[in-house]
């Protein structure tokens, strides 16, 4: 990996049975290798045991000792290692699914001065109420919101055969990526340089 290429985590954020976010995590993931820009990885929240119950502490301040359970390493270390994530997030009730903020909140230093690019998808919304909650949520961690994302409203009519039906959706995905791309650098050259302030 050259310094152009960055280690991208795509989350899948929904859990529920018969589930439509892998479908568009795998087309995600196939832009951005097409991208060329990133190493890309895939975590699936559905695979990993988050529970809702926290310890005590919080994870801000805990540092490598904050006691996660065993089935959350995975998550853990794919956070840790990532240059840039993009969330791939459904609308539930206008906001997102109980399982990415369990996932969101049993972490903290891992997002830090990083990147985050949203796709989303839903009803008529498209999932724009889940990413605006998101972003809020993600700047309390000291990630960087990327502002070009994409939405699916109706998706149940906008996909198929595992695509968007619209063919201008990857054109957007290449701009999201190139924008996650630039702040990815960005942001692990300032990282190297000096730690974050947080
Ligand atoms: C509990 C629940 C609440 C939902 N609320 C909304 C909503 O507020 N806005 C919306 O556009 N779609 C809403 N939907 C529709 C979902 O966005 C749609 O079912 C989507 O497929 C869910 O993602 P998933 O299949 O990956 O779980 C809701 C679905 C569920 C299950």
């Amino acid at each position: 990996m050259d310094n152009t290429e960055h280690r991208l985590l795509i989350i899948v954020g929904s859990v529920r049975d018969a589930r439509f976010g892998p479908v568009v995590a795998s087309w995600v993931a196939e832009q951005a290798a097409a991208h060329g820009g990133f190493e890309v990885d895939v975590v699936d929240l559905a695979e990993i045991d988050i529970p809702l119950a926290l310890p005590a502490a919080s994870p801000k301040y805990a540092g490598d000792d904050y006691p996660r359970p065993a089935g959350m390493a995975a998550l853990t270390s794919a956070l840790e290692g990532a240059d840039a994530f993009i969330v791939v997030t459904p609308e539930y009730n206008h906001s997102y699914p109980a399982s990415l903020k369990a996932a969101i909140d049993w972490h903290f230093t891992q997002w830090t001065a990083k990147p985050v690019a949203f796709v989303s998808y839903g009803g008529a919304a498209g999932g724009r109420h889940a990413v605006l909650h998101l972003e809020n949520v993600l700047t309390e961690l000291h990630a960087v919101t990327v502002r070009d994302g994409l939405a699916f409203p109706n998706y149940f009519t906008a996909w198929q055969d595992g695509r968007p039906l619209d063919a201008a959706a990857p054109g957007y995905a290449k701009t999201l990526l190139d924008q996650l791309s630039w702040w990815a650098g960005a942001l692990r050259a300032a990282r190297e340089a000096a730690p974050y302030p947080a």
